[in-house]
């Protein structure tokens, strides 16, 4: 019998899905053995590569087929699909399960001693962010007009950097805010770690291995 090609299944290279993504695996019964230079790690008990990439990458390579799964944050995930067609992308991917870790939400903050008494209160502020369609589809349904300018990272420090007079950014326990002088003041979606699963058609061979994957988690 003609072994099975092995599929490929994209985590995080490093931060805070890294480590529950890896233990996620291990727990549904994967062997891995990587080091953390390593960028392509086969599973030695299964016919699955995992693939260490950027966060950002992962929802692409699985829509594009590259990947056949891959583990990613709702909130990485939603900020992609806002920013495309919906319908261009809805044939494209799978969300397998809602995993249940890494969780946290994406909130809109302000400096500690800004007044604040609801979402109004945000009218023509500037808001620094990684999440820029999330934010925009979200003041849209308030009605509420501000400028959003998109760095990448360490959004918090905007605020004191004077560029921004508010954020919008990941809260998990609340830390960054606190050590950055911020309040957290609307939350905008919850977040948590998530499988897809791509919808690109594959070798038949491979789907064998997702499908034999895909049984023994559900
Ligand atoms: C994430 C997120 C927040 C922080 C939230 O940043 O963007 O800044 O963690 O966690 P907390 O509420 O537990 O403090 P990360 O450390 O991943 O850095 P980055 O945003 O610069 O990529
Ligand atoms: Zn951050």
């Amino acid at each position: 019998m003609k072994t099975p090609t092995r599929i490929r299944l994209a985590i995080q290279k490093s931060g805070r899905l890294n480590n529950d993504s890896i233990k996620w695996l291990l727990q549904c019964g994967l062997k891995i053995n990587y080091s953390k230079k390593t960028l392509i790690c086969p599973v030695e008990n299964f016919p699955i590569d995992i693939l260490f990439v950027r966060d950002d990458d992962i929802p692409s390579l699985v829509m594009n087929g590259v990947c056949e799964l891959g583990i990613v944050g709702e909130n990485v995930l939603l900020e992609q699909t806002t920013a495309i067609n919906e319908n261009e992308i809805d044939q494209k991917y799978h969300v397998v399960k809602k995993l249940g870790f890494s969780r946290c939400r994406l909130s809109i903050a302000i400096a500690n001693e800004k007044p604040f008494a609801n979402i109004h209160s945000l009218r023509n502020l500037r808001i620094a962010t990684s999440y820029p369609h999330l934010l925009t589809k979200y003041l849209n349904a308030y009605d509420v007009p501000a400028k959003i300018l998109t760095i990448s990272g360490s959004v918090e420090i905007a605020p004191r950097l004077g560029m921004a007079d508010a954020i919008c950014d990941l809260v998990a326990t609340g830390k960054t805010l606190k050590e950055n002088n911020l309040k957290e003041v609307e939350a905008i979606i919850q977040s948590q770690a998530l499988l897809m699963k791509t919808l690109h058609p594959s070798h038949a061979n491979k789907k064998r291995a997702l499908d034999r994957f895909l049984s023994q988690i559900a």
